[in-house]
C-alpha cells in the first residue's frame, strides 16, 4: 500500500501578534523530529515573519483564505501570489468560518483552489457537515456535495490535501466519535479522483488526549488544528502523537 506522509496543521484563525514568534523556536525542535510535515496557518500579518522564524526548521507557513484572482481592485483581500510571495506553502480554503461569515461557496472555493494551484500553492481544502445535517442523517451526502462542488476539475494530478471538519465539532471540545471519523474519511476518500495519494485531515476539537486515537485511524492522514495549535506545547503534543500511533495504546 502506498504510504502518505501525515501533516499537521496549525489554524491560528485571528489570533497572533509579533510577540507571539517565539512560538517557532519552541515548534522547531519537535518539527525536526517529526514523523508528520507540519505546517503553520498565522493571519496574514505574520506569515511574512514566521517564513523567517521558521527558515532552516522544516515548519512550513500557510494563509488561511485567499482571493481567486490574483490581483486587482479587491480591498482588504489577498492574492495566493501574494502569499506565494511571502513564502507560503500552503493555504486553508473553504474553512466552515469563512463559509458561514463570508458566504463562501463551494463555487468560490474551488476558483480559490484553482488560483492557489496557479500560484504553487497547495490548498488544504475543508468540508463538513452542521450538527442538523448530520443528525438528519445527511453528513455524507452534504460532504460527497461540498467535495464535487469545491475540488479542482482534473483533480486527479493535483497535490492538494482535504480538510474533513464537521462545524458542530470546531471550537466546541465535542470531537466526533472514532468510528464517525473512520467511517466519513472512508467515503471521502472513495471520492476522490487520487485517493490513494491524497491526504485526508481531521479537524475539529483535535487536543493532546485525542490526538493518538484519531491519527491512529487507517484514513486519517492528520489533522487541522485551531485551539490547540495556539500553545507550542500542546501542538507539539499533536506532533509527537503521530510517531506514538503505532504503539499499543495502554
Ligand atoms: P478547533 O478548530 O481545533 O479549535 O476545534 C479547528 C479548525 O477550525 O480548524
Amino acid at each position: 500500500m502506498m504510504s502518505r506522509r501525515k501533516l499537521i496543521a496549525g489554524n491560528w484563525k485571528m489570533n497572533g501578534l509579533s510577540g507571539a514568534l517565539g512560538y517557532f523556536s519552541e515548534l522547531a525542535p519537535v518539527a525536526a523530529g517529526a514523523s508528520a510535515d507540519v505546517l503553520v496557518c498565522p493571519p496574514a500579518t505574520l506569515i511574512h515573519a514566521a517564513v523567517q522564524a521558521c527558515a532552516g526548521t522544516g515548519i512550513r507557513v500557510g494563509g488561511q483564505d485567499c482571493h481567486a484572482q490574483d490581483h486587482g481592485a479587491h480591498t482588504g483581500d489577498i492574492s495566493a501570489a501574494m502569499l506565494r510571495d511571502c513564502g507560503a506553502s500552503h493555504v486553508i480554503l473553504g474553512h466552515s468560518e469563512r463559509r458561514a461569515d463570508h458566504g463562501e461557496t463551494d463555487g468560490d472555493v474551488r476558483a480559490k483552489a484553482v488560483a492557489a494551484l496557479a500560484a504553487g500553492l497547495v490548498p488544504v481544502i475543508c468540508v463538513g457537515e452542521t450538527l442538523a445535517e448530520r443528525e438528519a442523517g445527511r453528513a455524507v451526502e452534504v460532504v460527497a456535495r461540498q467535495l464535487a462542488g469545491s475540488l479542482p476539475e482534473n483533480s486527479a494530478i493535483l497535490d492538494l490535501v482535504i480538510a474533513y471538519e464537521p462545524v458542530w465539532a470546531i471550537g466546541t471540545g465535542r470531537t466526533a466519535s472514532a468510528a464517525d471519523v473512520a467511517a466519513m474519511h472512508a467515503a471521502i476518500r472513495e471520492r476522490l479522483p487520487n485517493p490513494l495519494t491524497t491526504c485526508i485531515i481531521y479537524g475539529g476539537s483535535v487536543k493532546p488526549g485525542n490526538a493518538r486515537e484519531l491519527l491512529s485511524l487507517a484514513d486519517v492522514d492528520g489533522a487541522l488544528v485551531g485551539g490547540a495549535s495556539l500553545d507550542a506545547a500542546d501542538f507539539s503534543a499533536i506532533i509527537e502523537a503521530v510517531s506514538l500511533e503505532n504503539e499499543p495504546l495502554r
